[in-house]
């Protein structure tokens, strides 16, 4: 496939750090530090997890079985204890931790020590409900603290948190608890879209009433009159809390131990609980967090995602409370009620770091210059983009209506690397378009399928030596975990296609699997496809990701009807319908095309890469397979 793959001519500009920069930034010579970090990683690894508190230290920092790591080995620790304990017993127990902006505007704000009490209130109420180190806490919340509080109060104990982002429909979040075997669900009223309200609890209900293992609801109410709720089974999140003390330790847990579940999107129509531990979790996210966005005492980081997906587990909760910082968190889309509103938030709340994506960038630029240009945003000083490729004109675009001198840092990385892993720093010169060179400690390259290194060109993204922060399994199917470091011969296989240049900068392309992005979101094709099929009119399906302008990927449906059923623009209504009531709006197709036949392999297999090719008038490949 390697020679298949497109190599564009990339041609940028090279835009370097200026001086103020580099001279403020932790790492200022990334050659220097890379190649030192490199020669030893296991002791790179090792003086990183020295900069946090354990319980007690790790005898060995590496047990490399391959494919399967342990890190920190006979370490114990928690990530809690130094994302708040650590912080409220130093200066930092009255600085400010989360500001949280509500769609509607509302603010709310907590310090270090207020998030700990709250954090420990929580952490009492699900004791005193029983749970126990190992438990699986679904929390199926919108974009509000109690999210975070409850993330953190899970992990303060043990329990294993799986949070579902609030998006995602009723069969789609019991799949996902029914795999986690979730004991309890957190989730509110409402979550709000456009200034709509969106009921979330009637999901949960749906849901919960398939699942057996679930015993109870909490309920966080933000409408008056609330909600009523099932005396027996389900709580109000406030009353849940009352009377509970502001005092609970973090329990000390071997750095193995599970923190999350957190289910993405593969090439199966079953997502993949992927399961990351506290230990090498909390070195990996603290020193990335810390180095990439150069985080200090005086910064306020502002992280649009949203903590149902990793970005918002690593660089809204996670990283940025192990580096002590002030994380700026806004409910609510880009251009709502404005296209002005992340503009004044900047403004507002004087942010220096800016961590968004692609997709949010090239809407925003839709809207025009006027909107960034009316607001003071020079305590800007880094930025950030992730999730997709940025294609470089909203890449020159962002650059520019910033003010033309902050430094974008592209991040690579993926949920199962559990932190970024191909990145530049604030030290490295950029070429808008491509993510530069791997982390520190980080062995990251480009191979065709025999594992060789391409050298300069086009192949797949490789990672050839075991991090802290990678996953260390999916939950119930370590084959499928196996399936990562099975591809390519020595290697954890991405996924993406990437092309490497004469510098050695990486350009990732996209996925070399049955993945879309759409908006930064991971969406497999076969559970769209399996979705469609449960349809009564559709009998097959085949799904593919077309690029739009603004969401990168879109999601092209083609569907083979039953007899008896005929294309209607009310069917193809009612299809989009069906797989949003299935899995979510996030994986509704945009386009629905009807067709008597599908591409396959002589095996039976649906060559979509065919579909795709022909979709965009390209050269299809090798389709010798082909049956017809
Ligand atoms: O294809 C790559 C793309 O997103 C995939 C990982 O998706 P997910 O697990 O949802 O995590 C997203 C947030 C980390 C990758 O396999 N991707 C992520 N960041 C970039 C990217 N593609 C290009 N450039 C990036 N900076």
């Amino acid at each position: 496939m390697a020679e298949h793959i497109e190599t564009l001519l990339k041609t940028s500009a090279l835009y370097h750090p200026d001086e103020r920069t580099v001279a403020r930034a932790y790492i200022k010579d990334y050659d220097a530090a890379y190649r030192e970090s490199i020669a030893d990683p296991e002791q790179f690894w090792d003086g990183v997890a020295r900069e946090l508190e354990w319980f007690s230290p790790w005898h060995t920092v590496l047990e490399w079985k391959y494919p399967w790591a342990k890190w920190f080995l006979g370490g114990t620790c928690n990530i809690t204890y130094n994302c708040l304990d650590r912080h409220v017993r130093s200066w930092r127990t009255n600085k400010v931790a989360v500001i949280w902006v509500g769609e509607r505007g509302e603010e709310r704000i907590f310090t270090y020590a207020e998030l700990y009490r709250q954090v420990n209130r929580c952490a009492n109420a699900l004791k005193r409900l029983g749970m126990k180190q190992g438990d699986r806490v679904t929390i199926y919340l919108p974009k509000i603290p109690e999210q975070i509080i409850a993330m953190l109060a899970c992990a303060r104990l043990g329990l294993i948190h799986s949070v579902v982002y609030s998006g995602f429909s009723a069969p789609a979040l019991e799949s996902r608890i029914r795999d986690a075997e979730a004991r309890l669900a957190i989730t509110a009223d409402y979550g709000y879209d456009r200034g709509t309200a969106i009921p979330l609890k009637p999901v949960v209900d749906k849901a919960a009433a398939r699942c057996p293992t679930i015993e109870k609801i909490i309920v966080v109410r933000r409408e008056k009159p609330g909600i009523t709720l099932d005396a027996g089974r389900e709580l109000d999140w406030d009353a849940w809390l009352e009377g509970q003390s502001a005092a609970c330790d973090a329990v000390p847990l071997d750095a193995e131990t599970p923190l999350y579940f957190l289910y993405t999107s593969g090439t199966t129509g079953k997502p993949k609980g992927v399961v990351h531990v506290h230990g090498g979790y909390m070195v990996g996210t603290y020193i990335t967090a810390k180095y990439v966005f150069d985080l200090k005492d005086e910064d306020v980081y502002f992280c649009v995602a949203d903590p149902g997906w990793v970005t918002g587990h690593s660089y809204i909760v996670y990283g940025p409370l192990l580096n002590g910082a002030t994380i700026l968190t806004a409910e609510g889309k880009p251009d709502y009620p404005t296209p002005a509103r992340w503009w004044e938030l900047i403004e507002k709340y004087g942010v220096s770091i800016f961590y968004t994506t692609p997709t949010a960038i090239r809407l925003l630029m839709k809207y025009g210059d006027d909107w960034p240009g009316r607001h003071d945003l020079s305590t800007l000083r880094i930025l950030g983009s992730v999730g997709e490729p940025i294609n470089p004109e909203a890449w020159e675009w962002f650059h520019r209506v910033t003010g033309g001198d902050k430094p974008i840092m592209d991040t690579w990385w993926q949920t199962e690397t559990g932190s970024i892993l191909v990145t530049p720093l604030p030290c490295v010169s950029l070429k808008p378009g491509s993510a530069t060179r791997p982390f520190l400690g980080i062995e990251a390259d480009v191979v065709d399928k025999q594992g060789r290194s391409i050298g300069t060109g086009g192949g797949f993204a490789v990672i050839k030596k075991p991090w802290p922060s990678m996953m260390r399994t999916i939950h119930n199917d370590p084959d499928r975990y196996l399936g990562y470091w099975n591809n390519i011969p020595g290697c954890y296989t991405a996924g993406d296609v990437c092309h490497k240049d004469a510098d050695g900068y990486f350009w990732f392309m996209g996925r070399a699997d049955d993945v879309v992005k759409v908006a930064g979101n991971r969406i497999g094709t076969a559970e769209v496809e399996s979705a469609l099929v449960s349809h009564e009119a559709v009998v097959e399906a085949a799904v593919i990701g077309k690029p739009h302008r603004t969401a990168g990927e879109m999601i092209k449906a083609f569907v083979i009807l039953k007899q008896g059923h005929l294309e209607t623009p009310e069917l193809i209504d009612d299809l989009k319908r069906h797989v949003q009531t299935e899995l979510g709006k996030i994986a509704m197709p945009r386009e629905i095309e009807v067709v008597t036949s599908l591409p396959k392999t002589r095996s039976g297999k649906i060559m979509r890469r065919v579909l795709k090719a022909k979709e965009l008038g390209q050269d299809p490949g090798d389709i010798s397979t082909l049956e017809e």
